[in-house]
């Protein structure tokens, strides 16, 4: 495929992430075409998403070089899924989170694309060979796993079905790292791929330490927010630990390893989340944040408003 032939993106299922993406890519200078099966529901993304460039544009917070309004117009909207999927090269898949709805949209859309055209799922918690077991061809399938919000966060986990060919793995790089994302690639799929794995990790051990009273829930929180985080929104646990002896990783290695292997022997085993146990838990959160939709929603603007902030910051960096 010439790179004349690869302007268009079909973004199918228009709720938070398909729009989100659909910015992402319009942001790269890409016409993106978003279908949903709801009736009217790719047309009010559209809308939507109009509110959300204008208010970005005078936030001086719009990705790209193009203005709102030059952004806005690579958008189109459709209700039938073949206009949608005509002439595109690449496809985001974004509906439920439901391996049989996944499975019966890549059918559906396999047939009515070209043979080069990639077959992409936004699926957090499915692994590529369940997402793809009604491809025919899926050497042009793999999974691009965003965080949310995409707009504001950069990260794209590429997760290759164990039949994706390296060059569907490479023009999906390249198209992330154009629209200004950062793609990473996952050698084999996992379940949970990377982050939700380390994530998994984190959300263990932060609910074993105060289920067991070590600590309260804000200041957990607070060991992460003011400690940790400090420096993870720009090196990564591995650069921490080079960094943090004299001569690098090795020896910080041989310095320190014993110890972590002594905590890591001693962690318990994986909590009940939702049992009696953790009624105390949630209570203690809910009385710093209250679990009503206002109290909610304004804590998700601050975080937002935040990560901004901090977007502007990585980028001056
Ligand atoms: N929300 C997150 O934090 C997050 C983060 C990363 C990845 N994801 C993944 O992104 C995907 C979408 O999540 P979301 O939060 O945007 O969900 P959502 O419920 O907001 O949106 C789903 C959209 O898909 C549409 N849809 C459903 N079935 C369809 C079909 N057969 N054809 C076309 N459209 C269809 C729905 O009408 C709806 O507009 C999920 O797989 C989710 O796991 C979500
Ligand atoms: C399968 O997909 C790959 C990757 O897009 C493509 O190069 C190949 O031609 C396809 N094969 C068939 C039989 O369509």
């Amino acid at each position: 495929m010439s790179s004349s032939d690869m302007k268009i993106v079909t973004v199918i299922g228009s709720g938070l992430i398909g729009r989100s993406w659909s910015m992402v890519f319009i942001s790269g200078g890409y016409s993106v075409k978003i279908y949903d099966n709801q009736p009217g529901q790719a047309a009010n993304a559209i809308k939507e998403i109009r509110k959300q460039l204008e208010e970005l544009e005078e936030a001086h917070m719009l990705k790209g070089e193009l203005s709102a309004t030059q952004q806005h117009a690579l958008l189109s909207c459709y209700d039938d899924l073949a206009p949608a999927l005509e002439g595109a090269f690449f496809v985001q898949e974004c509906v439920f989170e439901k391996l049989e709805v996944k499975q019966g949209v890549f059918q559906d859309i396999e047939p009515l694309v070209g043979k080069d055209v990639i077959l992409s799922s936004s699926t957090t918690a499915l692994v590529p060979s369940r997402v793809f077991s009604k491809v025919q061809n899926r050497s042009r399938c793999l999974v691009s796993h965003p965080v949310n919000p995409p707009y504001h966060v950069k990260l794209v986990e590429l997760v290759p079905h164990p039949e994706t060919a390296a060059a569907v793995m490479d023009t999906t790089h390249a198209l992330m790292t154009k629209v200004g994302q950062v793609p990473v690639r996952l050698k084999k799929e996992i379940d949970g791929f990377a982050l939700n794995r380390v994530q998994a990790a984190v959300i263990a051990e932060s609910w074993r330490l105060v289920q067991d009273d070590i600590i309260s829930v804000k200041d957990i929180d607070l060991v992460m927010s003011e400690g940790l985080g400090m420096r993870y929104a720009f090196i990564g646990p591995m650069e921490t630990m080079h960094l943090n002896a004299p001569e690098g990783l090795e020896d910080y290695m041989k310095r320190y390893g014993e110890g972590i292997k002594r905590i890591l022997t001693s962690f318990g085993p994986v909590p009940d989340f939702c049992g009696e146990g953790s009624k105390s838990i949630v209570n203690e959160m809910c009385e710093l944040i209250p679990s009503d939709r206002q109290h909610l929603t304004a804590r998700i603007e601050r975080r937002d408003q935040l990560l901004m902030s901090l977007a502007k910051l990585k980028k001056d960096n």
